[in-house]
């Protein structure tokens, strides 16, 4: 049976794990907190309680980790336990430079390297319909299908290792925009005395319209954030996009993002969803 260690359990490596097992592979679970992985045991998964035990007769490993830097030293920390021939297949979003890092330290201990980030919130990571990207050696393509099949509603395979935080990063221009965007537009409603649900209202069914403007801005409206994706996470990621971006291209949508969201993770809520952005408006 084809063995699958998952590093890293918490709002999307849960239910991909889940995902894993239920598509009929052995799941191997680690997690730092180690609370966060138990449950995986009710789905028949092994939990681990050390990165070393998880990557023990490993066929992948995935890394769903929260940034560059916490893939590093967990995959550092194990390297030299890792089978010979497994692939470590990257699933975090890590940008540009911490992906070439990376890819450099499989190098180093002759792991084959897949940069594979998904599109896709905690719902999509439940039901196995996230989008994965896909790029590294063409080879590994079809070896790695099993798990992307297992995680995601499809796979878009785009190349050699680093394309794939690439076109992630150009999506979460959009989506940071998308989020900053509603936020705003919900904000000067509530400035100018009109009802933010009209604001919804006025766009629903037309060209203007995108469903995640009714997600994100129902929250705002409501005052109730259920957790998909956490401010801190989404903060990190402006980051990643305005790094890679260099002086290349001027991205104001994504640096008044990038300020709304610090000001709300100032505020307190870097754990809560990235919908709470709205708070940093005020
Ligand atoms: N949520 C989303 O909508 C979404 C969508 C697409 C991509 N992503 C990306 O997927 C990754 C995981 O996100 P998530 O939403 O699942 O976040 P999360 O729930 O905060 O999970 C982060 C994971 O990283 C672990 N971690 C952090 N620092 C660590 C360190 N130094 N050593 C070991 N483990 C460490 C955490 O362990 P503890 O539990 O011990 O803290 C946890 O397992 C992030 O790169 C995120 O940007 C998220």
């Amino acid at each position: 049976m084809t063995t699958v260690a998952v590093l890293g359990t918490g709002i999307m490596g849960l239910p991909m794990a889940r995902n894993l097992r239920a598509a009929g592979l052995a799941v191997r679970a680690w997690n730092r907190t180690a609370d966060k992985a138990r449950p995986l045991a009710d789905d028949g998964a092994t939990v681990c309680d050390s990165p070393a035990e998880a990557v023990s007769g490993a066929d992948f490993v995935v890394t769903m980790l929260a940034d560059g830097p916490a893939a590093h030293e967990v995959v550092s920390s194990v390297a030299d336990s890792v089978p010979a021939g497994a692939v470590w297949i990257q699933m975090g979003t890590v940008g540009l430079e911490w992906t070439s890092r990376l890819g450099a330290l499989a190098e180093e201990h002759g792991l084959s390297f897949v940069d594979a980030p998904v599109l896709g919130t905690r719902q999509p990571a439940e039901q196995g319909k996230l989008v994965v990207l896909g790029s590294g050696p063409d080879d590994l393509r079809e070896k790695c299908r099993p798990v992307f099949e297992a995680v995601g509603a499809r796979t878009i395979w785009v190349g050699e290792a680093g394309a794939a935080t690439k076109l992630k990063l150009v999506s979460n221009a959009w989506v940071l925009a998308l989020t900053n965007a509603t936020a705003e537009s919900i904000g000067l409603a509530e400035t100018l005395g009109v009802d933010p649900a009209l604001f919804l209202d006025a766009i629903s069914g037309g060209a203007l319209d995108v469903p995640y403007a009714h997600l994100k801005g129902g929250a705002m409206i409501k005052g109730e954030y259920p957790l998909a994706f956490p401010a801190k996470h989404a903060a990190k990621d402006a980051r990643l996009v305005l790094d890679a971006a260099g002086g290349g291209v001027d991205l104001g949508a994504v640096r008044a993002a990038l300020a709304h969201l610090e000001a709300a993770v100032s505020a307190g809520h870097a754990d809560e969803d990235m919908a709470t952005i709205y708070y940093g408006l005020r």
